[in-house]
This record gives C-alpha cells, sequence and structure tokens, in this order.
C-alpha cells in the first residue's frame, strides 16, 4: 500500500509539474507525463485489488473480473513499452536532427505518434482475446496462483499442453517485445553514432544527461519485464512469478518518477517553482 501511495503521489507530481510550467511543454516532457499517466493506471489495475483480496484472504476472481484486469493490464503495460520507444525516438531527432526539430516533433505528429502506441496496444489485447475466448471451460470464478489476473494467467486457464503454452506467450511475447526494443536500439544506435563523430566533450555531456534519465527506465522496465516474461515461460514455479511480477508491476512505476525528477534539472526546477508559489 506505501508502494502504490508512493507511484501515485510521484507520478501525479509529474504530471502537475509538466502541465504547469509552460517551459517544459516540449514534445519530451509531454511524453514524460503521458508515461505517469500511462504508469498510473498500470499500478491501479493489479495493486488495489491485491490489497482488498490480502484483506479478505480471497483467492478467486469472476472469470469476467479477470478479463478486465488482463485487458487493462495489457493496454497499460503495452502503452509503457511502446512510449518508451516514442521516447527514444524523441531524443533521436532532437540529438540527430536539432535543426528539424521543431518541424519533425509538431504537435499533431506528436498525438499521431500517441494515438500509434494505443492502437498498437489494442491489437496486442484482440490477439489475447482471440486466445482466452476459447476457453473449454467458461466457470463463472477462477483460482489463480498468481497475485493478479495477467495475460500468463488466462493463457494457463486455456488448457492447452505446457508446450503450446509455452510457444505462444514466446510468439507473442516476442512480438510485442521485439517491436518498441528494436525502435529503441536503432535510436540510441544512431545517438551513440552522432556523439562518436561530434568532438566537443560539453556536447557529449549535455546528451548523456538528457538520455540517462530515458535509458535507466528502459533497463529497469526491459529488465525486470524480459526476466519475468521467460523465466515465467520456462518455470511453473508460482511463488518466484509472482515475485518477478512485483518487480515489474509495482517497482518500476513506483521508481519511474524518482528517476526522472531526481536526474533532471528541469524538473527540479519547474518543482521548487511550484513550490514557492505554494508557500
Ligand atoms: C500527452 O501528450 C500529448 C501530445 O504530446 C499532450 O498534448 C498531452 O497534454 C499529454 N498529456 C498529459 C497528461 O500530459
Amino acid at each position: 500500500m506505501s508502494m502504490y501511495i508512493l507511484a501515485l503521489l510521484g507520478n501525479l507530481l509529474i504530471i502537475l509539474t509538466v502541465s504547469s510550467d509552460s517551459h517544459l511543454h516540449t514534445p519530451m516532457y509531454l511524453f514524460l507525463s503521458n508515461l505517469s499517466m500511462v504508469d498510473i493506471g498500470f499500478i491501479s489495475t493489479t495493486v488495489p485489488r491485491v490489497i482488498v483480496d490480502i484483506q479478505t484472504h480471497c483467492t478467486v476472481i469472476s472469470y469476467v473480473g479477470c478479463l478486465t484486469q488482463m485487458s487493462l493490464f495489457i493496454i497499460f503495460g503495452c502503452m509503457d513499452d511502446m512510449l518508451l520507444a516514442v521516447m527514444a525516438y524523441d531524443r533521436f531527432v532532437a540529438i540527430c536532427h536539432p535543426l528539424y526539430y521543431q518541424v519533425i516533433m509538431n504537435p499533431s505528429r506528436c498525438g499521431v505518434l500517441l494515438l500509434g502506441c494505443f492502437l498498437l496496444s489494442l491489437v496486442e489485447l484482440l490477439f489475447h482475446y482471440v486466445v482466452a475466448l476459447n476457453f473449454s471451460n467458461c466457470e463463472d470464478y477462477i483460482e489463480i496462483s498468481n497475485f493478479f489476473c495477467g495475460p500468463s494467467e488466462v493463457l494457463k486457464l486455456v488448457y492447452f499442453d505446457t508446450v503450446t503454452n509455452s510457444i505462444l506467450r514466446f510468439t507473442m511475447g516476442t512480438l510485442f517485445g521485439l517491436l518498441p526494443i528494436s525502435g529503441i536500439i536503432f535510436s540510441y544506435y544512431k545517438i551513440v553514432s552522432s556523439i562518436m563523430r561530434s568532438s566537443s566533450s560539453s556536447g557529449k555531456q549535455k546528451t548523456f544527461s538528457t538520455c540517462g534519465s530515458h535509458l535507466s527506465i528502459v533497463f529497469l522496465f526491459y529488465g525486470t519485464a524480459i526476466g519475468v516474461y521467460f523465466t515465467s515461460s520456462l518455470s511453473y514455479s508460482p511463488r518466484s512469478n509472482a515475485v518477478a511480477s512485483v518487480m515489474y508491476t509495482v517497482v518500476t512505476p513506483v521508481l519511474n518518477p524518482f528517476i526522472y525528477s531526481l536526474r533532471n534539472k528541469d524538473i527540479k526546477t519547474a518543482f521548487r517553482k511550484i513550490l514557492s508559489r505554494a508557500f
């Protein structure tokens, strides 16, 4: 619960800071505040229900409840991945084509990118639905081994043999994980090669400081997500799966705002301005 409150407050603070300071109305910070919004949705999908379940010692969830939780989990989780890729693209344009940055990242382009993220998340959800609706037995209540109804729990309920199940999970994970990851790798490959070409060390320093926070989040999010995905495809120990899922569903949204606000001068300045206006 304290982690949940911390995540809510931290992410709300980022949204508030970005929206209240007109210096921060640039694509990078608007995407960041979108990311915070998605993070709030992501953590709210699982944690409040877990807190209630712990109090009531409840380990079952209704079929409809399970599908709803899975849908929200996929939409927010996928938006999170895609937004990280869009933010990497934004950094790539800012560093490799600084003169055209205003033109390329105009407000309508940003809107289209966001819409694209959302549509891709819907496609991923549709894929899961096609599989999940083949439920061979539609019970009203479902007992889940993990602490929430994620995509892999729903897949386990569809009574495939374990090999088909693993192959399905692997394919979906690779398909929807690989798309944003390859975008991020491409952007950073371009960024690094442009840094190598520039000779001034102050330019390099500046580039590293703007990319550092984004890269930390990318490593945190993908590191834990890939860890969860592949350990859960290989092992069937519910306990280790649950521990890995906590890392990725709770810890990342909590740390996101802190990584950004502690390392970023613009956010810190804007935050100080809000504080001095308030008191
Ligand atoms: C999300 O991004 C869009 C486009 O950049 C921006 O117009 C919108 O204000 C952002 N939303 C939030 C909550 O910051």
